[in-house]
């Protein structure tokens, strides 16, 4: 049995004051008792990942960033590694999120990079893949998700996929309001449960986590998360509410 992970990401978004407010009324409401039925994150912007952490002392939600760099120190002016993750407490990590690949040019190299570095680190990645509208327009969906997933596991040892979160974010129904059916979620996340187990084995691929994310939110939540392959939402703008991400992670 997979536990479902409900992430949420932050974004650009909240100050500290603004941390303070979201996560106490987070561990007010979805902070205890949830642990054995779905496991709960969020990634607030780096600037509040310290307070976060103050906050999240005997909760069981969990820290993630939302970013990394691939060294762990060194001179790369602006850059965040991910031994200052660890070391601020967090156990997640977002990588190659469509906006880093589309704003920050990131590559599939660097992203293969990224997760083998965190993985070195002792965080555990959560790998965004996922198509333009124009991309699925084109009827090229499988294929290119199947290419972001073999780019991004490319090397990774088998004893390390189970650490590895994968999100399937179509990047149409990023931010849209526009999320893609739960027919449509299902069918290209069992493809990339395919492509992993053609990669690694079926017991491997029955193990690791899948996620879909693109405008989820508490009313289309259930039909989502209940497909027999999706393992749970990385969720934006719904995540910076928090009666509507408490209504998502109580999703059943
Ligand atoms: P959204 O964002 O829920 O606002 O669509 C999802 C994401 O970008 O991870």
């Amino acid at each position: 049995m997979r536990l479902p992970i409900i992430a949420g990401n932050w974004k650009m978004n909240k100050t500290i004051d603004e941390t303070v407010k979201l996560i106490g009324a987070l561990n007010e409401s979805v902070g205890h008792g949830l642990e054995k039925d779905v496991e709960v994150v969020v990634c607030p912007p780096f600037t509040a990942l310290n307070r976060a952490k103050e906050l999240l002392d005997g909760s069981s939600i969990k820290l993630g960033a939302q970013n990394m760099y691939c060294q762990p120190d060194g001179a790369y002016t602006g850059e965040i590694s991910p031994v200052m993750l660890k070391d601020l407490g967090c156990d997640y990590v977002i990588i190659g999120h469509s906006e880093r690949r589309k704003h920050f040019h990131e590559t599939d190299d660097e992203v293969n990079t990224k997760v083998k570095t965190a993985l070195e680190y002792g965080l555990r990645p959560i790998v965004c893949v996922g198509e333009t509208l124009k991309q699925r327009e084109d009827g090229i969906t499988e294929e290119l998700v199947s290419d972001q997933v073999q780019k991004a596991f490319n090397g990774i040892d088998s004893s390390e996929v189970s650490s590895i979160v994968v999100a399937y974010e179509p990047i149409w129904a990023i931010g849209t309001g526009m999320s893609a059916t739960a027919e449509d979620a299902e069918k290209v996340i069992s493809l990339i449960r395919d492509v992993i187990s053609k990669m690694y084995s079926t017991d491997i691929s029955e193990r690791i986590r899948i996620q879909y994310g693109g405008s989820v939110k508490p009313a289309n939540a259930k039909e989502l998360m209940e497909q027999p392959n999706i393992d749970g939402a990385l969720v934006g703008g719904a995540s910076l509410d928090s009666a509507s991400f408490a209504q998502i992670v109580e999703y059943k």
